[in-house]
């Protein structure tokens, strides 16, 4: 029977892709912090080293591809109603063909202009540059949520989260809020699966499952059981 399955995913989901996770290495980019980098403040200060910061994470994705777990949750699509919510900036959910993707932070690929947040455009290319401007003269940003600026998706996000009937959660260390809040509002009889090395039964989230594996391995698993149901 088809079934509303909700997907929180986060770094980890990328990982076997060759995306670094966050909290997993040292966390640093040439001697800064990713939280200096990743905020309005950064921007304000050395908006060339923010541009920086992005152009060489997009480069990056430029030459990454969906890993098995990407392309499985695709294949969930043949059976059920599957609404995947990321933290991750990459877009290889879509390349893996899933259909239903709403980012929590932002996405990589995307611009937007810092005078009309209405004007945001797809970068067909890795580089973006102080002096590239929309149409009206502002100048062209990431499309990222940093730190401390608000999430604008995660109304939309905890709606498809109350209409779960079965939730994974891959890839996060459920540290960074509001997307770690997300959970709390799947129905308390809802099945909760978390797939990650490093998951933990939770004392506060009733039904959920740890599967301690790395995405590659836990997820096509999964996956092949949800579609057998
Ligand atoms: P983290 O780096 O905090 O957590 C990554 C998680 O992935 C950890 O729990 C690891 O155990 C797990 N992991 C590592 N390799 C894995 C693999 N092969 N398969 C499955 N899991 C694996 O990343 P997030 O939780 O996504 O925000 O971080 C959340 C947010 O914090 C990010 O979206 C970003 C960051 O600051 C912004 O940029 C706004």
């Amino acid at each position: 029977m088809s079934k509303r399955i909700v997907v929180l995913t986060g770094a980890g989901m990328s990982a076997e892709s060759g995306i670094k996770t966050f909290r997993d290495n040292d966390g640093l980019w040439n001697n800064y912090r990713v939280e200096e980098v990743a905020t309005p403040e950064a921007w304000a200060a050395d908006m060339e080293l923010v541009l920086e910061f992005y152009n060489q994470r997009r480069k990056q994705l430029f030459e990454c591809e969906p890993n098995p777990a990407h392309y499985a949750l695709a294949e969930l699509q043949d059976k059920h109603d599957v609404r995947i919510i990321t933290q991750n900036v990459d877009d290889l959910h879509e390349r893996a063909g899933s259909k239903q993707v709403l980012h929590l932070h932002g996405e990589l690929k995307k611009a937007r202009s810092v005078t009309d947040p209405d004007y945001v455009i797809e970068l067909q290319d890795w580089e973006l540059k102080a002096g590239d401007t929309c149409p009206k003269g502002g100048q062209l940003r990431p499309h990222i949520v940093w730190f401390g600026e608000p999430v604008p998706n995660i109304t939309l996000a905890a709606e498809i989260a109350t209409s779960a009937e079965i939730i994974m959660v891959i890839g996060t260390s459920m540290q960074v809020y509001p997307a770690a809040g997300l959970i709390h509002y799947a129905p308390v009889d809802c099945m909760k699966y978390y797939i990650d090395p490093a998951a933990r039964e939770s004392s506060t989230v009733e039904n959920m499952t740890a599967i301690r594996k790395k995405a590659g391995e836990g997820v096509p698993e999964l996956v092949r059981e949800l579609l057998s149901l």
